[in-house]
């Protein structure tokens, strides 16, 4: 069967040795290899400011803390995410504020974002959706307006771009994952970038028990306490050789999304996720539109296919049941939602099976 999402690993010929001297080489925790990774993923995607963490949930956590989420404090944010985006929040104690989306993207609807912003408001978390990018300008824009943090959650969009800019690069906080079928895995792991380098040494110290690095351990003050987020090198290693085969990976995913995006738009009874001219995703997951969402997926399993939604809106979890209101975008977008395999696996004929299936079905 061709699943819907899939494990890539560099060539086992490039990691294995790269691999097998971190491991024996007395270094296995946070190190060299895990700032050298900072560096580089930074500078190949055009980020700045960058500590790695151990998992995207630990990055997205610390952004959050840093914009000021804490007990008594709002966070707009969308209920159509994986739930890491939403439980970050609660582990903050703020409240999240579920915003609608729109319901031919997925994605925050900036005017919905200004209905709900309060005094309470810290920021805004916006998740570029499946690897499509929100209205990440208008959404700049508010958070300007209203004196209030922007933090991306790229989790699904690495190298993604919006008006030929990075997704990432708008925020003021931003965060990636490299959990194991991302675009680029480092087994578990995560990335947080900033604005502001001011921030980085507090970013740094949150993810390590509240702790400076490179300050003797019997002399150490902890005045706030942080988590164990920290990457090590055996993750780090992973990622720098990641690195090397990335953009030919992300290369596929888009080669296939823009396929789809063409060949799809003129089948009826389904239509591509809308790709406003500015945009340019990633494709994480290929998001189709459907009039029968489970007929798709019936359809394609009969060709051994694998189609699902994948996710299940955040406010359907009873933890998040008390923060939901009316979103009638997203009940829209759900409805019809179903992701078809887009990544690298699919190869070409692959991809005209697929269309012709869901063009005869
Ligand atoms: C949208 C979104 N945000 C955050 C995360 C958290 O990332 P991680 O699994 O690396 O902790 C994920 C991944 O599961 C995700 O899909």
């Amino acid at each position: 069967m061709i699943p819907l999402v899939k494990v890539a690993m560099p060539p086992r010929e490039a990691l294995m040795p790269a691999l097998e001297a971190v491991l024996y080489g007395g270094m296995i925790a946070e190190g060299e290899h895990v700032y050298r990774f900072e560096n580089e993923f930074a500078r190949h995607f055009g980020l700045k400011h960058a500590a790695a963490t151990s998992s995207g949930t630990g990055a997205l956590h610390v952004a959050l803390l840093l914009a000021g989420a804490a007990p008594g404090t709002e966070i707009i944010t969308t209920s159509m995410t994986a739930e890491p985006t939403n439980t970050t929040i609660l582990q903050t104690g703020a409240t999240p504020v579920f915003t609608d989306v729109d319901p031919l993207t997925g994605n925050l609807d900036p005017a919905d974002v200004v209905a709900r912003i309060t005094t309470r408001t810290r920021a805004i978390c916006v998740v570029h959706y499946a690897g499509y990018p929100a209205e990440i300008d208008a959404l700049r824009q508010i958070a300007e307006q209203h004196d209030i943090g922007l933090i991306e959650d790229c989790a699904h969009a690495l190298g993604a771009q919006w008006q030929n800019r990075p997704v990432g690069s708008f925020g003021d906080f931003a965060i990636h994952s490299f959990q194991a079928i991302k675009h680029m895995t480092t087994v578990d792991g995560g990335m947080l970038t900033l604005a502001d380098g001011d921030l980085l040494p507090l970013a740094r110290k949150l993810r390590w028990f509240g702790m400076a690095k490179g300050v003797p351990r019997t002399e150490v003050d902890i005045t706030t306490p942080g988590y164990k987020y920290n990457m090590t090198n055996v993750a780090a290693v992973i990622g720098l050789q990641q690195l090397a085969g990335i953009d030919a990976l992300i290369k596929s995913h888009i080669a296939n999304g823009r396929a789809y995006d063409q060949a799809l738009a003129t089948v009826s009874g389904v239509a591509p996720a809308v790709v406003p001219a500015k945009s340019a995703p990633s494709y994480w997951l290929y998001t189709l539109l459907a009039d029968d969402s489970d007929d798709v997926i019936r359809r394609l399993a009969e060709i051994d296919v694998m189609a699902s939604k994948l996710h299940r809106p955040n406010h359907y979890h009873s933890v998040f049941r008390p923060f939901a209101g009316d979103l009638p975008g997203l009940d829209t977008f759900y409805r019809r939602l179903v992701h078809i395999p887009c990544g690298s696996w699919v190869s070409v004929a692959d991809r005209e099976r697929i269309i012709d299936a869901i063009a005869k079905g």
